[in-house]
């Protein structure tokens, strides 16, 4: 654990910090003695964070696909640092969306990426002067997903694929500048982010023309109930927290932390595994031919 007069010259950004992930990171920080700007797309979320917070945790309004927002929020974040940097900047905003490719509704795929990857770099481009002054570091919210692609998670792990693809890009572009940019990696976590993508795609299913319910039903009753399986296991928000925290407060953070043991076996299998092998067994696992 890291004493509070080694955090409280220290700032971070932490975008998504409404619920869940974010949140629960954003509040642990502000315990830790860190300054915090916590990210909020909606107004109506202050008050709910202000009360589970102390001092430290400044509520900034910010949607990270509107640039007018990201420029508000760095204007007034500049203003609150003056001449102190950012020391950290956590990219974790984000969306999920599932369903079978053929039939996603097309501009679900485009807010996919416009979250999950545009916003997180447009972020990062915005405030990246403000990190430079601080000798601060990025630490991007990725997930298994950006390791392992499972079918009806296509336009969500394509995503974090994208996400790892521009970090380890970005990580060695920073080197001049000692920024090091860091990818978290977590298995599912208990958070509102499935409950929000069953949502969406019971939606897109109810909209699906005759054709596609045809041909998909089946497989999309077992997915939504593999999905919501209680027995399925979860890690808890806090396994995360722990690791950013570590991140923050190493002198040489590693490129990529995976959380959960079974995270990093199941990122290594698919890797050793022949593609034609991995296909046919995750599709035996979901009762597809
Ligand atoms: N839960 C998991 O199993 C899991 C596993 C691996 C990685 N992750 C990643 O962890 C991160 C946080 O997810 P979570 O599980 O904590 O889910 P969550 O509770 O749904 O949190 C997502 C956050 O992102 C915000 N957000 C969505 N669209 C935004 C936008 N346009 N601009 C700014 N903020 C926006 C949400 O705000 P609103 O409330 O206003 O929508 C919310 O604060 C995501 O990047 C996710 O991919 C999650």
């Amino acid at each position: 654990m890291i004493k509070s007069n080694e955090t409280n010259s220290k700032s971070v950004l932490i975008t998504g910090a409404s619920t869940g992930i974010g949140k629960a990171c954003a509040v642990h920080l502000s315990e830790l003695g860190y300054q915090v700007f916590a990210g909020i797309r909606q107004q109506k979320d202050e008050h709910d964070l202000l009360k589970t917070s102390n001092n430290g945790l400044i509520p900034v309004q910010l949607d990270v696909t509107d640039t007018g927002s990201i420029n508000e929020a760095a204007k007034m974040i500049q203003t609150t640092l003056g001449e102190r940097g950012l020391y950290a900047l956590v990219n974790n905003a984000g969306i999920a969306v599932s369903g079978p490719i053929e039939f996603i509704p097309i501009d679900d795929f485009r807010q996919q990426f416009e979250v999950n990857v545009i916003g997180q770099v447009a972020v990062t481009q915005t405030f990246l002067d403000l990190l430079r002054k601080a000798y601060g570091r990025i630490v991007n919210i990725s997930s298994i997903s950006g390791q392992i692609a499972l079918p009806f998670l296509g336009p969500y792990a394509s995503s974090k694929f994208a996400l790892e693809a521009i970090s380890d890009a970005l990580r060695v572009e920073l080197r001049p500048w000692g920024i090091p940019v860091i990818l978290i990696e977590p298995g599912r976590i208990a958070t509102p982010i499935w409950e929000k993508s069953l949502a969406r795609a019971d939606e897109n299913i109810r909209g699906l023309p005759p054709k596609g319910k045809e041909l998909y039903s089946q497989i999309i009753d077992y997915a939504r109930k593999s999905m919501t399986n209680p027995s399925r296991t979860m890690l808890s928000v806090e396994s995360v927290v722990r690791v950013v925290e570590q991140v923050l407060s190493v002198e040489n953070p590693r490129a990529r932390y995976a959380i959960g043991r079974k995270t990093s076996q199941r990122i290594l299998l698919f890797k050793i595994l022949p593609t034609r092998l991995r296909d046919k067994l995750m599709a035996r696992r979901m009762g597809m031919k």
